[in-house]
């Protein structure tokens, strides 16, 4: 059937004086609505994650009532509808497992029901890129809104205590250097609110790429959860998603080479997360574009970093949208912004830019003539042992060229039996490679590419250490972590014939990861065996066709037909 033929008319249906129009009409007055309200026009549906199994998106019931709201005042007919809801916490294998088949749940449910527009609520971190990846390939009206920052807590004597203060205390756990007591605390202090992770993570980065591309209004990503700025945010989205239907702007517009660029420069700017380099491909892949990355490490390159936030910086995100959130970055990047790209509201982000004035200013955003740093921390690199990409998050501090012997865990059950081992052969400048995770091999490539510090080093006062791995780290970890090695080592990637032992050369400044095995070695090994197929179900299905992570980890027959760039 053809695309035209499975969407079945949109909201239209609802309107026509016909055996059609009349039943959608009649179930939706036997479920409450008046007879004046199903002739409301356009029809927009609101596509709610809120669930208990994802409590980050707990608060968007209330926000959904907001965007209900809005789409009345505006004359639309607001019709909500769930969708799988994807926790980073709750999910197993991973998130990013499930990414795909909730962006096809989105695909699906927008195509094939009676609506003009929809509204996408989401907020933990796979669930953003997933929706927007969805209403790309619907090809609909779309917007945005992010769930926001939950509220940050006290633990001990630290009264800012966020996500990212949790992962040292776990490590302090682990070595057995934090009591009972502590350890109960902890589990009342780490969320006391609903809301997103509160430090720049891969869910308030993806908030900001949806802002940024003009899916979610500016101004929108960095407002507390439960504020009242984020309330407005949500009855304006409904009003604009109403006029964004009525002159029929589809979600495909939005995504082009400039805005995608624009998006990665602003997360760039704010020292977002390393996930957003696989989501914001697939979000091109659905749209027909493809980045690559020497556009990306061009980008991350020429970007100065401006926002000294958490978890990288010393602020905290709602100072920086005290600052002016993501419109001020935007208009701080200066030319390096395409300002023609749409912003959400059917402006130009010059246009939006001209007409907001410059915020207060706060040391949490600075200018490009006193950066946080003159150039992005992402490195994109290829070389012997990624033919097709890894990145590196550099620290501030960290060597740009570290060579060294490598320790190889093979799968987290490798790693959990042999890395406290007080007898395994490691120094502080030991290269910690874990293989065998990533979209195909977990499967679903989980952010566990941060492996955690031999206890015997941990003791000795060492905190980072280089790490190489073809899974992905948690947005708000830090650390010398080489990350996405392509192909995965699942897939016969290089990474598959490492053995413990070898040497591994890794140069930031030129952008290359190396093994020092002679060629002809290397290759005659037998490499890591590949897990067996699954024998069913979507396991089975992504399995034969995930895309690696230089192409987005999405499925092969997702991504649109490419345009030249
Ligand atoms: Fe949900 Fe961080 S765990 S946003
Ligand atoms: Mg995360």
């Amino acid at each position: 059937m053809s695309q035209e033929g499975i969407n079945r008319g949109g909201g239209a249906l609802f309107r026509g004086d016909t055996q059609d129009g009349l039943l959608h009409r009649a179930f939706l007055r036997g479920a409450g609505f008046s007879a004046e309200d199903v002739r409301r026009s356009p029809v927009i549906g609101i596509a709610n994650t809120a669930s208990e199994l994802n409590p980050c998106n707990a608060g968007l019931g209330e926000l959904a009532a907001e965007v209900k709201a809005g789409v009345r005042a505006a004359g639309g007919l607001p019709l909500e509808f769930p969708t799988i809801s994807l926790s980073e916490p709750f999910s197993r294998p991973s998130s990013m497992y499930l990414r795909n088949l909730m962006s096809m749940d989105v695909e699906e449910m927008v195509r094939a029901s009676p609506i003009d527009g929809v509204v996408l609520l989401g907020g933990c971190d796979k669930t953003i890129p997933a929706q927007i990846m969805g209403a790309l390939s619907a090809g609909v009206p779309a917007m945005v809104v992010a769930a926001g920052p939950r509220p940050v807590s006290c633990f001990g004597t630290n009264r800012e205590f966020t996500v990212d203060d949790v992962w040292p205390l776990c490590e302090q756990r682990r070595v057995g250097e934090l009591d009972d007591g502590a350890w109960a605390a902890l589990e009342g202090s780490v969320n006391v609110g609903v809301g997103t992770c509160n430090v720049m993570g891969t869910a308030t980065t993806m908030a900001a790429v949806a802002e940024v591309l003009g899916f979610a209004l500016p101004g929108s990503t960095l407002p507390a959860a439960a504020s009242e700025s984020r309330r407005a945010a949500a009855r304006s989205t409904g009003e604009a998603i109403v006029a964004a239907a009525r002159r029929g702007e589809v979600a495909t517009e939005l995504v082009t080479l400039e805005s995608l660029e624009n998006a990665f420069r602003a997360i760039t700017a704010m020292g977002g997360s390393t996930n957003a380099l696989i989501h914001l491909e697939a979000i091109a892949g659905r749209a027909g574009l493809r980045i690559g990355l020497e556009r990306l490490d061009e980008w991350s390159r020429t970007t100065p970093v401006l926002a000294d936030v958490r978890p990288g910086g010393r602020y905290l995100l709602e100072h920086l949208d005290q600052a002016g959130g993501v419109p001020e970055v935007l208009r701080r990047l200066g030319d390096r912004i395409h300002g023609q790209a749409p912003a959400a509201g059917g402006r130009t982000w010059s246009e939006v830019l001209e007409s907001t004035p410059p915020a207060q200013e706060h040391p949490s955003l600075r200018t490009v003539a006193e950066p946080v740093a003159p150039r992005g921390a992402l490195r994109l690199m290829r070389g012997s042992l990624a033919p097709d990409g890894c990145v590196m998050k550099l620290a501030a501090d960290a060597p740009a060229r570290h060579r060294a012997r490598v320790v190889v865990f093979d799968g987290l059950e490798d790693l959990h039996a042999r890395i406290d081992d007080p007898d395994l052969e490691v120094e502080p400048s030991t290269i910690l490679v874990l293989r065998g995770l990533g979209m195909v091999g977990a499967p679903g490539m989980p952010e566990v590419g941060h492996l955690p510090i031999p206890a015997k080093l941990h003791r000795q006062g060492v905190r980072d250490m280089v790490r190489i791995s073809d899974a992905r780290m948690s947005g708000t970890s830090t650390g010398s972590v080489v990350l996405h090695v392509s192909p995965e080592s699942a897939v016969g990637g290089p990474l598959a014939r490492l053995r413990t032992g070898d040497e591994v050369v890794i140069d930031a400044g030129s952008g290359e990861l190396n093994h020092c095995v002679p060629e002809e070695v290397f290759a005659a090994r037998v490499p890591a065996p590949p897990p067996p197929l699954p024998p069913r179900g979507f396991a089975r299905l992504q399995a034969r066709h995930a895309l690696q992570p230089h192409e987005g980890c999405d499925l092969d027959f997702l991504v649109a037909a490419q345009e030249e760039s």
